[in-house]
């Protein structure tokens, strides 16, 4: 590669506001800058996220974080600006594609929409050399779904879940458990004072072959055994373990199946297996993970974890990759086209996998299967 690509990133689709600069040149992939406004204090009175709160927090705090991207950066000539436009909350999508559409505008700048779990997919390739075909698994708190990624723009869905994201198990029965906001890393840190053995939880789908997941069983009976049973410490510490290692063991199993599928479908002798969201931050779920990769000849690479959680450098490196994919192609005079992302609107739903999200719009047994998967 000759020359090099500069792209303004932007995230707002749930409640984190987030801009960076992202380059890739001749000598790799550069972070210029990535700041993060995280809302998480202005949620926590309510325990989850209140879309109208999230999205008037964007619009309040849009302009700033976008002057001190491009100050950290250095003010560096922009060749693309990149905005997530889905799936999220649709207030907060709209705010950070308004927000890229003036600015590409004011600077004629093309612009590109971009899909936030296309985001999370690339993500592993900010911090290193992650070569394609890859199998991703995707756990934060809107998402759970198992990608097979061939290439930019190639992804195929293997698995998904059927009604709750596993970080939104984490936090509901953080929530009924008194653990307060987010509940990921509370319950986490709970656990490790618990007998994991103690509540018997439910097995998710066991009859079911596929890699689809569902938490809302579970997260049932975890309300059920916090009201009846938890009135200790030590209680309250034993639910967390059960709860952690039933989700831990569904990610496993369902992970462990989709490495088979994606296996008989490439010959790459040692791929990578990329664990990217909020949960992949959980120490015992990584190790788990790391066992189960290492046992089906999977190399489990995890992106350091200011590039899990979202933010906008995995946006801009999407948009990075694409334009890149639009120029290697010989497509050149297709890039000036890219102001058609002028016309894109925002989406609260946009499955990454189109083909698969039309196959099964609605699941076959019960639960939702559809376009927020
Ligand atoms: O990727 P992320 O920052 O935001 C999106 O949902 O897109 O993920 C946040 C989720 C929350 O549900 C949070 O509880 C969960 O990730 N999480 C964890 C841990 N840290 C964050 N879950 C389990 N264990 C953790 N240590
Ligand atoms: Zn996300």
């Amino acid at each position: 590669m000759t020359h090099s690509i500069t792209v303004l990133g932007i995230e707002s689709s749930c409640d984190e506001t987030a801009v960076a600069v992202v380059r890739r040149d001749a000598t790799g992939t550069h972070v210029l800058s990535s700041v993060i406004h995280s809302q998480v204090m202005q949620h926590k009175a309510f325990g989850g996220v209140v879309p109208e709160i999230a999205a008037r927090s964007h619009v309040e705090t849009i302009d700033d974080l976008a002057a001190r991207a491009l100050a950290e950066a250095g003010q560096p000539p922009l060749d693309l600006v990149a905005a997530t436009s889905g799936p999220g909350l649709i207030g907060g999508v709209m705010v950070g594609l308004s927000f890229a559409k003036g600015f590409a505008l004011a600077r004629n700048l093309p612009l590109i929409g971009i899909n936030h779990l296309e985001g999370h997919a690339l993500s592993a390739r900010l911090s290193e050399d992650v070569a394609f075909p890859f199998l991703l698994l995707l756990i934060s708190g809107g998402h759970c779904q198992l990608l097979s990624v061939t290439g930019v723009g190639d992804y195929a869905r293997l698995g998904t879940t059927i009604d709750d994201a596993a970080g939104e198990a984490f936090d509901k029965i953080a929530k009924v458990l008194g653990l307060g906001y987010p509940g990921g890393p509370a319950l986490e840190a709970e656990a490790l004072k618990g007998d994991a053995a103690r509540f018997t939880l439910p097995r998710a789908l066991l009859g079911r072959k596929d890699c689809d997941f569902s938490f809302s069983g579970l997260k049932t009976a975890a309300a059920l055994i916090a009201y009846d049973h938890v009135k200790t410490a030590q209680d309250r510490a034993d639910l967390c373990a059960g709860v952690q290692a039933a989700i831990t063991r569904q990610l496993v199993e369902r992970s462990e199946r989709a490495m088979a599928l994606f296996k008989a479908q490439v010959t790459v002798s040692r791929p990578a297996f990329v664990v990217a969201g909020g949960v992949a931050a959980n120490q015992a779920i990584r190790a788990a993970l790391t066992t189960v990769a290492d046992r089906n000849g999977f190399e489990l690479k995890a992106p350091p974890l200011k590039y899990c959680t979202d933010n906008a450098a995995m946006i801009a490196l999407a948009g990075l990759e694409h334009y890149e994919k639009l120029s290697q192609e010989g497509h050149q005079a297709a890039l000036p086209d890219m102001n058609v992302g002028m016309a894109t609107v925002a989406r609260p739903r946009w499955p990454l996998d189109e083909i698969s999200a039309a196959n099964a719009p609605i699941h076959k047994y019960s639960g939702r299967k559809g376009a927020k998967a």
